[in-house]
């Protein structure tokens, strides 16, 4: 068992192409971003009874290992993985975990996932259990089914790998996002919504009409495709026009938010090649496309002075990892 504090994160990230549609086995292409989630995990607990602390979410709740009726979803989850980690290992002595987070919750970043997969990797540490990555991945994503219930997997995956991936059906394919020709403006529309409702939403009109949301599955795919292109390419204009065409598809999926509108034609009147909403939607985080770094820091003073939390964002290759 490893001792003393030790801290472990892991990156949050952006769909640029795919959402719903990846949960039905259609491709999807993410990118991680420079803002990660946190686990610290001490062994310095005397008592021997371990706990769990969010801060940001639960100021004052200290929850011991024990799963109870009616708990927080995200906390059950955690829990999980604890348990997990727990039950495999000849030591007795539990830790004390605090989890924190600067990629903004409920916002379609995948905070959820980066959380889970910090978790994981900072018990494996605990614990001296030797966990590859693929592994780390593979209980995450056991994590995050208890938070979202049919999740494509994708958030998990690079939270956990970092960098860009075409993700299609569990297998990934790195891809090398040229981010030094073009710039990503975030904006958070601050509507908090929920991955799993909004999952079961599109799951409603699939089962309502199937033709038609299959139909759309299938453009989506296509947008996909061609932006992989597009990538490999570096051709950041039509890349611009793909962002618009699957913002489009969304909200025929109903995933749209007049928020989302509201944010697209402020990235819009900042010279955006492209925008759309990333993750879940229904509210959540819009992402722009800028070629000139001028035109990205506008859109982001805009967002800013209407009210939306904005920054320009970052990829990242560095996916878990224990920090220094
Ligand atoms: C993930 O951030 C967004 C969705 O595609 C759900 C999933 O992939 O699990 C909507």
């Amino acid at each position: 068992m490893n001792s003393k504090i030790n801290s472990f994160s892991a990156p949050g990230k952006i769909i640029l192409f795919g959402e719903h549609s990846v949960v039905y086995g259609y491709p999807a292409i993410a990118i991680a971003i420079d803002k990660r989630a946190r686990t610290i995990i001490s062994s310095e607990n005397e008592d021997k009874r371990g706990f769990l602390h969010v801060p940001d979410l639960y100021p004052n709740n200290f929850f011991p290992f024990i799963k109870k009726e009616n708990m927080p979803r995200d906390i059950a989850a955690h829990l999980k993985i604890i348990k997990y980690f727990t039950d495999s290992s000849p030591s007795k002595k539990l830790p004390y975990i605090s989890i924190t987070s600067d990629i903004p919750i409920s916002a379609g970043l995948g905070s959820s996932a980066a959380v889970i997969v910090s978790l994981t990797k900072a018990l494996s540490y605990y614990y001296d259990t030797y966990t590859s990555l693929d592994e780390i991945n593979h209980i995450a994503f056991k994590g995050e089914i208890i938070q979202h219930k049919t999740p494509s997997g994708i958030d998990n995956t690079i939270a956990t790998y970092g960098g860009g991936i075409y993700y299609h059906n569990g297998k990934i394919v790195n891809i090398s996002v040229p981010s030094s020709s073009f710039y990503i403006t975030v904006a958070n529309s601050m509507v908090k919504r929920n991955t799993k409702d909004l999952v079961l939403k599109v799951r409603q009109k699939y089962e309502k009409d199937k033709e038609t949301v299959q139909s759309l599955f299938i453009q989506i795919d296509t947008i996909v495709k061609e932006a992989l292109k597009a990538i490999k390419e570096k051709d950041i204009a039509h890349l611009g026009e793909l962002m618009n065409q699957n913002q489009k598809i969304l909200d025929k999926l109903g995933v749209g938010h007049p928020e989302i509108s509201k944010i697209i034609k402020i990235f819009k009147q900042s010279n955006s090649l492209g925008a759309k909403l990333t993750g879940a939607g229904g509210g959540g985080c819009v992402i722009g496309l800028f070629h000139k770094k001028e035109d990205a820091i506008k859109a982001v003073n805009r967002s800013r002075e209407n009210n939306y939390q904005s920054f320009l964002t970052l990829s990242t290759n560095i996916g878990v990892k224990k920090d220094e």
